[in-house]
C-alpha cells in the first residue's frame, strides 16, 4: 500500500473503532464516484486527510493507495459496519446519489454514532426529509446539513444576503447560468432523470406548489444582458423557505441547448417516465462526467432578486467557478473544514443558517456584486 495508505473492508476491520480520535478527521462516502474523487483528490491537494469509503472494496484500495489514504469499504445496508466507521470520525460527506435512495441509512447512521452530516443532495424530497429529523438531530447533538454542494450553497448564501437587505421581502427569485463547454456530472444526470416525472415546485404564499401560469419563463440579466430563463426544480424552494422565512420562491435556469430537447421531452412524456424500466434506459445514456478541461473554460453566475409588497427591490450575483464539480467540490470541503474547526449547529441546517451568508465568499473564489436597490 503506497504512502501509508491502509484499507480495510466490513469483513476484515483491522481496528478498534472506538479507540480512534474522531476531532479532526473525516470521511467521504461514495468515493469511487466522479464527485467523490474529485472531491477526495481536491482534499489531498488542499493538505486535508479524509478517510475514503465506498460499496466497492477494489476500487476504494486502488483510490486509497493511489492518494495515500486511509480507505474503508462498507455497504449502506450494513449497519454494524457503517457505524465502526463513521465513529472514528467526526463528520461524513456523503457522496453517493441519487439520495433519494441512499440519505436515509447514512443520516441514520450518524444519528447513531454522533457523527455530523453532510451530503450533496439537491432533491427537494430529501430536504424534507432530512429536515423532519430534527427533533432527533437536536437530541444527539448531530447536525443534519444536505445541500453542501452548488445546489444549494450558493444560492442560500444570497437568498439571505438578500434578506438581510430586504428585511421585508416577500418574494425571491433566484436563478443560475453555466457558461462554457462544461456539461453535467454523471450523478446529477441520473438524478434528473429520476425526478423528471415529479415536475417542478414553486412556493407560493408559504406552501410548495405547482407552478401557475406566468411562473414559467422569465429573463434574467446575469452580467451580460437579459437572457430567456426557465423554471428548475431545485432545492432553494425549501431551503431559501428555511433559510429566509420569505414565503414566495422560484427557481430558474438559463438552459444549455444540449437540456432544452431532453427536458421539452420530458414535459410530453411525463406518463413514461414514472415508470422505472424507462428511467433505467435512459440512465444508461448517461454521458460522461466534464473533463478538467472544459471545467476550466466554464463559469457559473448566480443571480437574486428579492422584492416586498412595497415594491422595493434588491438584487445581486455571484459569479464562481463550474458548477457541478469545481464549485461543489470547493462548497463541500469547505464545509467540512467548518464542523472541523467547532462549527456544527445540532439539528437540520441549512448552509447559510450554519455558516452564514458571506460563506459563499470562501469557497472556490467566489465573488459577490450587489446590484443597486430600486424603490
Ligand atoms: N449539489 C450539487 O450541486 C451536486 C453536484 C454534483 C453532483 N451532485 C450529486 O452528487 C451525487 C454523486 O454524483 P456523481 O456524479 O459522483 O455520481 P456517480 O459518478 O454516479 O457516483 C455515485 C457514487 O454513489 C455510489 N452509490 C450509488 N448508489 C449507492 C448505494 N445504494 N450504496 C452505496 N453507494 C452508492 C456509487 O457507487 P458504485 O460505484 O458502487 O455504484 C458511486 O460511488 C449525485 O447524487 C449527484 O446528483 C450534486
Amino acid at each position: 500500500m503506497g504512502r501509508g495508505g491502509k484499507t480495510t473492508t466490513a469483513g476484515r476491520r483491522s481496528r478498534k473503532p472506538q479507540s480512534e480520535p474522531r476531532a479532526g478527521r473525516f470521511l467521504i462516502y461514495g468515493a469511487n464516484g466522479f464527485l467523490g474523487e474529485a472531491i477526495a483528490r481536491l482534499a489531498v491537494a488542499d493538505g486535508m486527510n479524509p478517510v475514503i469509503a465506498g460499496r466497492r472494496a477494489d476500487r476504494i484500495a486502488a483510490l486509497a493507495d493511489e492518494l495515500g489514504l486511509e480507505g474503508v469499504s462498507f455497504a449502506l445496508d450494513d449497519p454494524d459496519a457503517m457505524d465502526d466507521a463513521l465513529r472514528r470520525v467526526a463528520v461524513v460527506l456523503h457522496c453517493a446519489g441519487p439520495y433519494v435512495h441512499t440519505w436515509r441509512t447514512m443520516a441514520e447512521a450518524c444519528l447513531r454514532t454522533g457523527t455530523h452530516y453532510l451530503d450533496l443532495t439537491g432533491e427537494l424530497p430529501v430536504f424534507q426529509a432530512v429536515a423532519a429529523l430534527d427533533g432527533p438531530a437536536r437530541e444527539a447533538g448531530v447536525m443534519l446539513l444536505p445541500g453542501v454542494g452548488f445546489d444549494v450553497v450558493p444560492t442560500d448564501c444570497l437568498a439571505v444576503h438578500l434578506r438581510r437587505r430586504l428585511p421585508s421581502a416577500n418574494r425571491l427569485i433566484l436563478a443560475f447560468e453555466s457558461r462554457g463547454p462544461a456539461g453535467l456530472p454523471p450523478g446529477t444526470q441520473r438524478t434528473l432523470i429520476e425526478l423528471l416525472p415529479q415536475g417542478t415546485r414553486i412556493r407560493r404564499n408559504g406552501e410548495l406548489a405547482p407552478p401557475g401560469r406566468g411562473d414559467g419563463e422569465r429573463r434574467v440579466d446575469f452580467g451580460r444582458g437579459p437572457v430567456p430563463v426557465t423554471l428548475v426544480p431545485w432545492g432553494d424552494v425549501f431551503t431559501a423557505w428555511h433559510s429566509t422565512g420569505i414565503p414566495n420562491i422560484a427557481d430558474y435556469m438559463a438552459l444549455p441547448r444540449y437540456l432544452r430537447l431532453p427536458l421539452a421531452g420530458a414535459a410530453l412524456f411525463s406518463p413514461l417516465l414514472r415508470l422505472d424500466p424507462v428511467r433505467d434506459l435512459l440512465k444508461k445514456a448517461v454521458l460522461p462526467g466534464p473533463s478538467a478541461w472544459a471545467r476550466a473554460r466554464t463559469r457559473t453566475h448566480v443571480y437574486g432578486e428579492a422584492e416586498d409588497a412595497r415594491g422595493r427591490r434588491v438584487a445581486a450575483r455571484l459569479h464562481g467557478p463550474e458548477a457541478g464539480v469545481d464549485w461543489t467540490a470547493a462548497t463541500a470541503l469547505g464545509a467540512v473544514r467548518q464542523v472541523l474547526d467547532g462549527i456544527a449547529p445540532a439539528g437540520y441546517q441549512t448552509p447559510a443558517l450554519a455558516f452564514g451568508a458571506d460563506f459563499v465568499l470562501e469557497c472556490g473564489g467566489a465573488e459577490r456584486e450587489d446590484l443597486p436597490a430600486e424603490d
